[in-house]
C-alpha cells in the first residue's frame, strides 16, 4: 500500500500548520488525520508524517508512542473505551470492562479477528460526572450501564 496523503490533505496540513507560531506544533491534528486516513499509525505512516512536517520519524514517534488516542497497531473499526479511573471505577467501570471482554473474547488493547471491535481501558475522560462512562470511536454515552454497552455492541455489529 502506497503511503501518502492526497494534494487536498496536504493543503489541509498547510492549514493546519499555519494556526501554530512554530508549524511544528500541528503534529498532533496531522497525526490525528493519519490515523483516520490508514486506521493507525505504522512505521511507515509516521515516516511520512515525519516528512510533510520536516520532522525526524523519533520526533514524530515519541508524540505517537505518548497518547494513547494514537494507535500502534490495528484497532477495531468500533474501537470500545471504557473508563476505570476513580469515580468510574467506583459506579461499575470495571464491570463494563470484564462484560466486554467477556462478549467479544479479547483483551484490552486488542481487536477481534474480523477487524469489527477493539478494547481499551482508558483513564479519566474527563466527565467524572456521568460516571461510569464509556466511548465507541469519538461518541462518548454516560452513566453506562450493561444493558446499554450489549445494545451498542449489538447495533455496532451490523453497521
Ligand atoms: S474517572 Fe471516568 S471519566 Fe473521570
Amino acid at each position: 500500500m502506497s503511503i501518502s496523503f492526497t494534494a487536498e490533505e496536504l493543503r489541509k496540513i498547510d492549514e493546519l500548520k499555519s494556526r501554530y507560531p512554530d508549524s511544528k506544533a500541528a503534529i498532533m491534528p496531522v497525526l490525528w488525520m493519519a490515523q483516520h486516513k490508514w486506521g493507525w499509525l505504522s512505521e511507515d505512516v509516521m515516516r511520512h508524517v515525519g516528512d510533510v512536517m520536516n520532522l525526524p520519524y523519533a520526533h514524530v514517534k515519541g508524540v505517537a508512542t505518548f497518547y494513547t488516542m494514537y494507535f500502534k497497531k490495528p484497532m477495531g473499526r468500533h474501537h470500545v473505551q471504557v473508563c476505570t479511573n476513580v469515580s468510574c471505577m467506583l459506579r461499575g467501570g470495571e464491570k463494563l470492562l470484564d462484560h466486554v471482554t467477556q462478549r467479544l473474547g479479547i483483551g484490552n488493547n486488542e481487536a477481534t479477528a474480523d477487524g469489527l471491535f477493539s478494547i481499551e481501558e482508558v483513564e479519566c475522560m474527563g466527565a467524572c460526572g456521568g460516571a461510569p462512562m464509556i466511548a465507541i470511536n469519538e461518541t462518548f454515552y454516560e452513566n453506562a450501564t450493561i444493558e446499554e454497552l450489549d445494545r451498542l455492541l449489538s447495533a455496532a455489529s451490523v453497521s
